[in-house]
């Protein structure tokens, strides 16, 4: 049995047939209507959601499946004090597959250590989110052709941002790839990240304040919210939530192919008015989302 807590837990070949089955998915999507017909998915997310839960309980429907599950630790038995150990067990009793969305670090994989059933990390704190990732890489490989030379701007909170984390563990492993990484001296991408991954893996990196120094030269500019739910102290968060908003000025001052890409729920940092520019991508990256979760499921279910 499989369970995904990082995206690095698929080689970068396995990764390759995952976003070849998303794409064949996403064209050929009767071919997988009745691909899962008497499977379960539960969804146990202690944490708010819209895409990933939504799109996870999409992703089942349109394989022929069923959802259970709940959306918030307080509509749960975890509110009377009950473990993710336990609930797992439980899970494992009524689900094929359970995706998991959980606030402290390491409880999906606490979870897949006493689960009968693969255990999806759907996002846990500030630590990873590997299907959003697998969603970013669909979205780039399917728009841009490939995952490999690009020059990638990461922007906003780049502390806390568990879909930055993610998505630059993963794509260190292809060639060519250059990071500049924009935010502002208190959410600078941790040691963890920038050391032990970025430098380690020999890819170029640059650490930068003003998004108007990068945009120039950015092959895809990765846009992310402040979070308000990672902060200690309110102040900080009101001084840094508009640090960045991306304008129709900015866009302009943009290469004529670079993607914008957004994990969401977006806030203030890309206007509004942004969204008509053939360049915003965010709104079809959250479309990505449900056909690789499609893949993913199948995969994990060994139906694939
Ligand atoms: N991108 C993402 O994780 O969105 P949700 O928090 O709405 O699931």
């Amino acid at each position: 049995m499989r369970h995904l807590m990082s995206p690095l837990d698929f080689t970068t070949d396995e990764l390759d047939r995952l976003l070849d089955l998303a794409n064949d998915i996403e064209n050929n999507p009767q071919k997988y209507a009745k691909a899962c017909e008497g499977k379960k998915l539960a969804t146990a997310f202690y944490e708010p959601s819209t895409r990933t839960r939504l799109s996870f309980e999409a992703a089942m429907i349109n394989l022929g499946g069923s959802v259970l599950g709940f959306s918030s630790a307080d509509s749960s038995s975890a509110a009377k004090g009950e473990s993710v150990a336990d609930t797992i067990r439980i899970l494992s009793c009524y689900a094929d597959i359970c995706a998991m969305r959980h606030p402290k670090e390491g409880a999906p994989l606490v979870a897949s250590i006493h689960s009968q059933i693969p255990v999806i990390n759907a996002g846990d704190g500030g630590h990873q989110h590997p299907t959003q990732t697998l969603t970013d890489l669909l979205t780039i490989r399917s728009l841009k052709g490939r995952l490999d030379n690009m020059t990638i701007g990461l922007c906003g909170d780049l502390k806390f941002g568990r879909t930055v984390h993610s998505l630059i563990s993963s794509l260190v492993r292809y060639p060519g790839i250059r990071f500049k990484l924009i935010s502002p001296e208190e959410l600078r991408l941790p040691d963890y990240v920038r050391i032990d991954v970025i430098e380690k893996s020999g890819a170029p990196y640059e650490e930068m304040d003003k998004l108007e120094d990068a945009i120039g030269d950015l092959d895809i500019l990765y846009m992310t919210r402040v979070q308000r739910e990672r902060f200690f102290n309110e102040e900080d968060y009101i001084r840094l939530k508009d640090y960045y908003v991306l304008t129709r000025e900015k866009m302009s001052l943009a290469p004529k192919d670079m993607l914008v890409l957004h994990p969401l729920p977006r806030v203030n940092e890309i206007s509004v008015d942004v969204d008509d520019d053939e360049r915003a991508v965010y709104f079809k990256q959250a479309q990505y989302g449900v056909y690789v979760r499609m893949a993913l499921i199948l995969t994990l279910l060994e139906l694939a």
